[in-house]
């Protein structure tokens, strides 16, 4: 898929205020500082589209992007930062899952988590929620550019074992870096795909 424009649209806090139009839409989750915002960057090929930083917790509202014409893009913020507290770093925050469940546009999810690491529980416990909530998603790794090919696949073969202990087949995922502009066909030719099947509908 070719990125003929890509514009901010709004960023809020509540479902309910997001646009009401019922163009497809397809949100990236994942830990704070996991490189959600400068996937969506990478992918439209904007480099300051969605706000990004070194510093985690960037992100603090839904922030809808319009592809196209035609799809929305949703940068949300991350879960799991360390300075909110314990509790609040357990339930994910309100306003997102809210958004994950009740957001009738939203075709799929993108779980973004970082190569690097082994599977974190904050992550695991976040896709059998969005499996509990029939939220499709997919996975994105991330920071690729930071492992050897090697120890990517190791590194994915890892993350594959510990998903199939508790679902039947591993869901649909994706190899990037924002960096080295790795992975972009992949998903954008993904997503591509998806939204001709809205259209069929
Ligand atoms: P929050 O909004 O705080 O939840 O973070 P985020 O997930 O949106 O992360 P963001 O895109 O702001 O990136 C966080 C940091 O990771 C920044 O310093 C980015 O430059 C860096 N980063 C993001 N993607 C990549 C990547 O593919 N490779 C490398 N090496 N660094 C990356
Ligand atoms: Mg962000």
């Amino acid at each position: 898929m070719h990125i003929k424009s890509a514009e901010f649209i709004m960023s809020n806090s509540n479902v309910a205020k997001c646009p009401k139009s019922m163009l497809p839409e397809y949100a990236f989750i994942g830990r704070s500082n996991v490189g959600k915002s400068s996937l969506i960057n990478m992918i439209t090929g904007r480099k300051s589209l969605a706000k990004t930083s070194g510093r985690p917790g960037k992100t603090q509202l839904i922030n809808h992007f319009l592809i196209n014409k035609n799809w929305h893009l949703v940068d949300l913020p991350g879960y799991g930062y360390a300075r909110v507290s314990k509790s609040a770093k357990k339930t994910f925050q309100k306003f997102i899952t809210e958004y994950l469940a009740l957001r009738e546009q939203l075709v799929s999810a993108f779980v973004l988590v970082d190569i690097r690491h082994q599977p974190q529980t904050i992550d695991l416990e976040f896709m059998q929620w969005l499996g509990e909530n029939n939220v499709p998603f997919s996975i994105i790794f991330t920071k690729a550019d930071k492992l050897k090919p090697n120890a990517i696949k190791r590194h994915v073969e890892d993350y594959q074992n510990v998903l199939l202990e508790t679902w039947e087949t591993m869901p649909n995922y994706f190899i990037t870096s924002s960096s080295m502009s790795m992975g972009k066909e992949e998903l954008l030719h993904y997503i591509d795909e998806l939204n001709v099947n809205m259209e069929r509908i």
